[in-house]
Formats: structure tokens, sequence, C-alpha cells
């Protein structure tokens, strides 16, 4: 059936922030995004993943961070149906053993879905003997998680609107020296998925029809502004996209409120430094940490006034991050 591939294959992936955020589905039977989005892959996040296929196996084994993940989960379907399409693929019937592991808190809105998908894709093809040609790895992660899709190239990455796969996109060469400080306000998982809070904007938000018509062209400007190094104005974009996907967020029905206490106290902090002349943008997604865009030179001031805000519990400092990759096999370190 197989060959003489090997049946276990082992894949680290970073996370990804999204400086032009998605939010909303175009096929929610595909997970095709109804919006273009840009991101950074981010060096310091990362999740190792191995996948072995065993002819012996009654059922998917599922560890994720040591635990057993519940059979019943979201989580649980969304990675045995990734699985499932490799198995159709590579017409194979065997179950499979998933051992994953990240080095930061799993769905807290630090994006664990987004590097958890792509390492996952990455190793399930390799451990299925399929070729792993990054198209493909990028347009199976996205068939569980949008942002997936990015996270399988490293640097700046865009996935258009309907697109199936992302692709990595030239930046500035000054762009090299862009960080990004990621400030966690709570740890613990949060209440309310991305797909399902997307999927309830876009059925009660009387706001979704405005983000959904803002957001390519705040793709564009800051697309346009990465590759002109044209940083205050990427920034500015790039805060103006997450406050229009949250204002959409805000007015669906229940209200979809991610931001803490700590979260507005961090913006305001980023405000401060901002007019005191340091370059410091933010940007959060569907949680409540605040993702602040700065430069080598400032992001260890940034870090410290981070760390001073009431409500922020630490802030990490980090650089953009490679694609994601096949590693030697054998169990997560
Ligand atoms: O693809 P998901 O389900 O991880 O959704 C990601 C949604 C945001 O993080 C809010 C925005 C984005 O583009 O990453």
């Amino acid at each position: 059936m197989m060959g003489n591939v090997t049946h276990t294959a082992s894949a680290v992936a970073h996370s990804n922030i999204a400086l032009a955020k998605y939010w909303g589905k175009q096929d929610v039977e595909r997970n095709v995004p109804d919006v273009p989005s840009l991101s950074l892959t981010l060096a310091a996040l990362s999740t190792h993943t191995v996948v072995t296929f065993d002819p012996d196996a009654a059922e998917d084994r599922l560890i994720l961070d040591g635990a057993v993940v519940d059979r019943t989960s979201a989580t649980a379907s969304k990675i045995t149906g990734l699985l499932d399409r490799v198995r159709l693929q590579a017409n194979i019937r065997w179950r499979a053993g998933v051992d994953t592991r990240n080095d930061f808190p799993t769905a807290s809105g630090l994006a664990s879905s987004a590097s958890g998908f792509a390492a996952l894709a990455l190793a399930a093809l390799g451990a299925a003997g399929l070729p792993v040609s990054s198209p493909r790895v990028s347009a199976l992660a996205r068939s569980a998680s949008v942002s997936a899709a990015r996270s399988v190239f490293g640097g700046f990455v865009s996935l258009e609107a309907g697109a199936l796969e992302a692709q990595p996109i030239p930046a500035a060469p000054a762009a090299a020296a862009l960080r990004m400080v990621i400030a966690i306000t709570q740890t613990g998982t949060k209440m309310v998925s991305s797909t399902q809070g997307m999927l309830l904007t876009q059925r009660t938000s009387p706001l979704y029809s405005g983000w959904k018509q803002a957001a390519p062209s705040i793709y564009s400007e800051l697309r346009a502004a990465l590759q002109a190094g044209d940083f205050e104005r990427l920034g500015d974009a790039m805060e103006h996209s997450a406050l229009c996907m949250h204002a959409s967020m805000l007015a669906a029905r229940p209200g979809l409120i991610y931001p803490l206490p700590g979260t507005l106290a961090a913006i305001e902090c980023v405000r401060e430094l901002r007019r005191a002349g340091t370059f410091a943008y933010f940007t959060m997604d569907a949680g409540p940490h605040v993702k602040v865009l700065t430069t080598e030179g400032t992001a260890a001031t940034v870090r410290q006034a981070l760390e001073d805000v009431p409500g922020v519990l630490r802030a990490v400092i980090s650089s953009a991050g490679g694609p994601a990759r096949l590693v030697q096999a054998g169990p997560a370190a």
C-alpha cells in the first residue's frame, strides 16, 4: 500500500499574527475565507507535531500538550477531519496517533490553531508518504483552520479572499527589523472559538457587511505599505483592520467582547508610547492578548512598558519565523 515509505513524520510550524485580519467564511463547508488577510509568521511561538499511521490501531489517538483530546470536542473533529482527507488522498484506512505540543498557551487567542494545523498538515502528508509541496500543505491546513494556511510559510504571508492556499509576499528589506511583542493578559481557554465567533458575526452582526467591504482595501493598503517600507502606514492600517474586525464582533448578537481591562490598558500604553515617539502599533485577535508591532531597537522598551501595565501577565518579543518544516521523526520534545 505505502511501499517502503515511513509511516511516521514529525513537523514544526510557527504561529502567525495577522496584520490584515481574516474574519468570515465565504464557504463554510470547504472553509474558504471571505476577506483577504496578511500575516507575519512568528519565530517565538511554535508547535511540534508527530503523526504516526498505525495499521493495528482501531481509532485515532490525539494528544495535545500531554493530555488526551476529548473525542467529542470540536478540536478532535477538526484533527480527524484533516486526517481523513489525507487518508483519502493516500488511499489508506489506517488510524493515526497524533502527539502535538505548543510552546505557548493553547486556545487563548495566541493562534495555536495556526501553528497546530500547519504542523499537523505537514506531518500527516509526510507520514502518509504524500508529496509535501508548500501549496498542498497550505491548502490542507486551510481546510481545518484558515490562519494555518499562512503558517506554512515564513515571513510575511497573504491569503486572498476565496483562495485555497496562502503565499509568501515581498516586503521592503527594512522589514527584517520589525518585531512583534505579545502581551499576554490571561491564561486558560477562551470562551468562543473563532469559527463559532465568525459564524455568529456573519449571521447576526449588522456591521459584518461593513467589515467585508472595508477589508480588501485595508489589506491592499497594508500590503503596499509593507512593500514600500512605509511602516507608519503599515501600523496604522494594521490597527484599523483589528478595530474594524472587533467592531463587527461587538455588534454580533449576543456581542463578542474579547478585550479584558488589561487589553484596553495595554492599548492605551501603546498609544502613549507612540505619543512619546516610539514606533509601536497594536493588533488583537479573537482573544484578550495585545500584539504590538515595533522594531528591533525598541522591542525591549515596548516589552517593559507592557509588562508594567496592570492586567498584563508577561510579554514576549518575536522576530519573523521561518516556514513549517519536517524534522527528525520521534516523540515530541
Ligand atoms: O483560522 P482561525 O480559525 O484560526 O481564525 C483566525 C482569526 C483571527 O485570528 C482573528 C484573524 C486571523 O487572520 O488570524
